[in-house]
């Protein structure tokens, strides 16, 4: 899996791959390669073990290449098996899973093909090459068409120097124009601030750029009709800011980024919706990681106001069944993760009516679904999603509010959304108390975040950031499952975050400190109300206070930055956490 890119530029080939890689780096960082084509046919390649950083140095020759950044499934990450891959007359990048691998790696092998890396997508390089004779578009077809799973590639061929056959299934491929440059690529983010104009191609299409023109085709080499270059939207992905990480400037942007929602909630058109809403038998939610919990929150929030309504991550979406008469809502950043889209194509495909919640307009899920509502949260570099959960919550709360209003009368919190973004600002307030926190916990082998009804999604996020971040074991729970086995881990010392936004459930909370005290625990309480002082705890963070149903977007602020905290006291760079990708491509 990764990112792949394709450019042809008769200035900056390299250059331009190489940027365009940088702003892929999202999608992986276990290796990185580049292939440029000369116009006598001969491959330059550079590639490499570790990030993009790695390929950098003295420009390759060469005005038609490709590009690759990787984040390992099939095969360590090792210089060997970073992309691109060559056989014979071609080089190829590939995103995406060959489910077929050990059927076709056993046809190829007894046919006397030699492989050098442990990839999946060497054999379709060996495919293409063996399919070849003359005609470069009708070996890639002819190779994409024995692949089973997904794929996005890009393929040179030396005997067509002026060439580079792209092909999709499963897997995100855009086109891409401007600044005297042709590109494909993974994704739009990474063409912002090169390509002015971009074409998304869909399902199956093929993508060729040959001697200056780009054009769209189906398998059988007939072009597509009625493809249209739009302007990009989005702005470009920023770079480093000052010494810190982007993990803390996207912190530090949540009020900003929730003010960009709040515009884009003005402006959003959910007139399709209507009826679905009113007429709805169930309300679904699905998401992956960060997305996911924003789902629950949104489910919980509805429960709690009598809509029915079920929430799985994308990957067990089947359980749920979405059908006629189902509103399946799917939240996503990226608008491109695998397991979203493919419980979205299922939802739609069963008659569900599919509303999409993500940062990216032109994405694949925006294009999918029948409404949508855009974050407006600028980029998110780092890996950990931070700006996007406050800003998903953010538009949930106002699709709750919406989907209420259809059904009977809107709930009188929604008044105060507009009010978000300030009192976001107000919790920063806490961050030199979590850092005393992180200061204080930052040799922790494991610890618990616990919270009882909204507040358990709220503890689940809490503790992905550490885990994904710090490397710290950490669990989000319930806290009323404590003692029904997790306080067995519970020694001298053991950090426990309890967050605590409901003033009815205070005792209860208590009550869940108490056990943790009473066995030597060391207890942190995020709580916006004085009252919770009844909670024994060690440390206090002070939350600013809105009312209570709004409360996740607040209460969730600290814990990304006790993450990022505790990442940079043990020495670990939380932009780009160990065996994870912000992006992930494959189901
Ligand atoms: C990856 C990232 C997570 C993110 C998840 C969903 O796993 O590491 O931070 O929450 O993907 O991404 P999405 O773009 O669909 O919100």
């Amino acid at each position: 899996m990764g990112g792949i890119v394709g450019c042809f530029a008769r200035d900056g080939c390299f250059e331009r791959l190489f940027s365009a890689l940088n702003r892929l780096e999202y999608r992986g960082y276990d290796s990185a390669g580049i292939a440029l084509l000369s116009g006598e046919g001969a491959f330059s390649v550079r590639k490499k073990k570790g990030g993009v950083a790695a390929i950098a140095g003295e420009p390759l020759a060469g005005s038609v290449g490709i590009g690759h950044t990787r984040w390992a499934t099939h095969g360590a990450p090792s210089d060997v098996n970073a992309h691109p891959h060559l056989c014979g007359k071609f080089a190829l990048v590939h995103n995406g899973v060959v489910e077929n691998d050990a059927a076709l790696r056993a046809e190829l092998a007894a046919a006397g093909e030699r492989f050098l890396s442990e990839t999946d997508s060497e054999l379709i390089v060996h495919l293409i090459a063996r399919a070849y004779a003359g005609d470069f578009f009708a070996a890639v077809s002819a190779a994409c068409a024995r692949i089973e799973g997904s794929y996005a590639v890009a393929v040179l061929c030396a005997d067509h120097p002026d060439t580079i056959v792209c092909a999709r299934r499963g897997s995100p491929l855009v086109a891409g124009a401007g600044g005297g440059a042709l590109y494909v690529c993974s994704d739009i983010p990474a063409l912002c601030g090169s390509a002015a104009y971009i074409c998304p191609a869909e399902e199956g299409e093929f993508v060729v750029i040959r001697a200056g023109e780009i054009g769209f085709f189906r398998a059988d080499g007939s072009p597509v009709p009625g493809k249209v270059f739009t302007r990009v939207r989005g702005a470009a992905r920023p770079h480093a800011v000052g010494a810190k990480t982007h993990m803390e400037a996207e912190i530090a942007e949540v009020p900003a980024a929730l003010a960009g929602t709040l515009a884009s909630l003005k402006e959003a058109d959910l007139s399709a919706c209507r009826a679905p809403f009113r007429a709805a038998r169930r309300v679904l939610a699905v998401g992956c990681g960060t997305a996911y919990h924003a789902a629950l929150s949104f489910c919980g929030l509805l429960a709690a106001e009598g809509v029915p309504s079920l929430c799985r991550p994308a990957s067990e979406a089947a359980a749920l069944a979405a059908g006629e008469g189902d509103v399946l809502v799917a939240v996503s950043q990226s608008g491109e993760t695998a397991d979203t889209l493919a419980a979205a194509r299922a939802a739609r495909a069963r008659g569900a009516f599919l509303l999409a919640v993500t940062n990216v307009e032109q994405s694949s899920l925006a294009s999918l679904a029948q409404a949508a509502l855009f974050l407006r949260a600028g980029p998110e570099v780092a890996v950990a999603a931070t700006k996007s959960y406050n800003c998903q919550l953010l538009c949930l709360y106002f699709l709750a509010a919406r989907l209420l209003a259809a059904r009977s009368t809107a709930p009188a919190w929604e008044q105060s959304l507009a009010a978000l973004p300030a009192l976001a600002r107000r919790a920063f307030d806490s961050f030199s108390a979590v850092s005393a926190l992180a200061a204080a916990w930052q040799d922790a082998r494991g610890m618990y975040f616990l919270g009882r009804g909204q507040d358990a999604v709220t503890a689940r996020e809490g503790a992905l950031k550490v885990k994904e971040i710090a490397y710290i074991f950490a669990e989000g729970l319930p806290a009323g499952e404590l003692k029904h086995g997790p306080l067995a881990l519970v020694e001298e010392g053991f950090p426990v975050a309890l967050i605590c936004t409901s003033r009815a459930l205070i005792r209860k909370c208590a009550t869940a400190a108490a056990e943790v005290s009473a066995r030597g625990g060391r207890v942190a309480l995020f709580s916006q109300y004085g009252e919770a002082l009844a909670i024994p705890a060690a440390f206090r963070i002070r939350l600013p206070a809105a009312p209570e149903p709004l409360m996740p977007a607040l209460a969730v602020i600290p814990l990304p930055h006790l993450a990022c905290r505790l990442a940079l006291l043990r020495g670990h760079d939380p932009d780009r956490p160990r065996n994870l990708a912000k992006s992930v491509t494959v189901e």
